[in-house]
């Protein structure tokens, strides 16, 4: 029989919602190991609390502090999809709380949030514990890393990864809190973007050593929605220049997080050059990916039409399209699947270390950027610094 995991969910908003949706329709997937069950949610909004009773019957509990959630026995696992700011307070209390968690990124709102979450996470080993980052689980995305793992590429010579929002361009958008330091972090774009950037190359060991980032603020006020204008002080757009060396490789790698990058609604991509292959998946052609091979003749670029070829079967034809919640029912199969005991067939969720190696490298960009230098990465986890 299927187990069943009882969620709390805090934070209901467009993240809160979105697993509500993948967890409704489970039926989706083709004999899972596991399911998940929302019985609690917490917001202090209660509208949305409000949408909740409304479309998830199984909720029991509606709670505007998330201490009376963690409080609930019956909840195994919380998913929680708050600001940025309450990332450390909320995540600690959720380990102490001896609850399962997958938390959204960057996982702590800066350096030293994280680390506090990091040594909250070190005394619950029985945990399982991941980071939010869903765009892997395109299937084109999971060719480029079978290709990696494969060790297909030969010498790599370059790697380009990117996330690419474009709402941002309109400076009459009014300002949220994405848009304001004290709330979403000095990183701005860096810690809305970079994990979702960095998290494949961490997971293929290309840890950059040193940045160099060009960090760009254009829209520098904001409607405050009551008529007025309001300071919009977080960074825009960053390029990361990286070198990234490991035991068998030394090569750039570019990474790109835009918040106002014209015409891109929600692009993520990830493009690797190699002197044997080469191979390119984003998220603006979802049903394709491109590869080349490369044997001493003709250079040719292939594409090929993947459709639903996911990493956890499921009911849709393997003709038919994958998109944005798609990836984001795979990525919660992969934590309800590590919950269950198993291995996510292959690919789990972001973990926390590589959580707190993205951290290492958005905090040397912060660095760079306003000083114009090159700066060293220090992947020491320090947690008690
Ligand atoms: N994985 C992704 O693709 C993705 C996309 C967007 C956002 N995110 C991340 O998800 C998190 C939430 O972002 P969002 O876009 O859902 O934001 P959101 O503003 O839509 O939702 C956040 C919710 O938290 C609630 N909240 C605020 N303070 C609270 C408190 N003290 N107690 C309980 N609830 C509280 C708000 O009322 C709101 O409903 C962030 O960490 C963000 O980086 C991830």
């Amino acid at each position: 029989m299927t187990k069943v995991f009882r969620f709390g969910v805090i934070g209901c908003g467009l993240m809160g919602r979105e697993f509500a949706s993948a967890a409704a329709r489970w039926l989706h997937l083709s004999n899972p190991a596991a399911r998940p069950e929302i019985v609690a949610v917490c917001d202090t909004n209660a509208s949305l609390m409000d949408w909740f009773a409304d479309n998830v019957p199984t909720v029991k509990q509606r709670t505007t502090d998330y201490r009376e959630l963690l409080a609930n026995p019956d909840v195994e696992a919380i998913y929680c999809a708050v600001p940025h700011v309450l990332h450390q307070e909320f995540y600690i209390a959720i380990l102490e709380a001896g609850k399962h968690l997958l938390g959204e990124k960057p996982f702590g709102m800066d350096l030293m949030q994280n680390r506090a979450i990091m040594a909250a996470l070190a005394k619950r080993p029985d945990l399982v514990v991941r980071c939010s980052s869903e765009m892997p689980f395109f299937p084109g995305a999971q060719k480029v890393i079978q290709m990696a793992n494969a060790g297909a590429f030969g010498d790599i010579i370059e790697v380009e990864a990117g996330f690419l929002h474009s709402s941002d361009l309109d400076r009459k958008k009014p300002i949220n809190w994405k848009r304001m330091e004290h709330i979403n972090g000095d990183y701005g774009c860096m810690g809305d973007l970079g994990m979702h950037v960095l998290h494949v190359p961490l997971r293929l060991g290309w840890k950059p050593q040193t940045v160099h980032a060009q960090l760009v603020k254009r829209v520098t006020e904001r409607p405050d929605g009551k008529g007025g204008m309001v300071p919009c002080t977080t960074w825009d757009n960053a390029a990361i220049s990286t070198r990234v060396k490991t035991d068998s490789q030394d090569f750039p790698m570019l990474l790109k997080t835009f918040r106002i990058a014209p015409g891109e609604s929600n692009t993520w991509y990830i493009r690797v050059l190699g002197m044997n292959k080469s191979a390119f998946f984003s998220t603006k052609q979802p049903r394709q990916w491109h590869w080349m091979d490369y044997e001493g003749g003709r250079q040719s670029w292939q594409t090929e039409d993947l459709g639903y070829d996911s990493l956890f079967p499921t009911i849709t034809g393997k003709i038919f399209e994958f998109g944005f919640i798609d990836a984001i029912q795979q990525m919660w199969a992969a934590f309800v699947d590590e919950l269950a005991g198993n291995k996510a067939n292959g690919f789990h969720c972001a973990t926390p270390d590589e959580a707190a190696s993205h951290h290492a490298v958005l905090t040397a960009a912060l660095v760079s950027g306003s000083e114009n230098r090159v700066v060293s990465v220090d992947y020491s986890t320090g947690i008690s610094a």
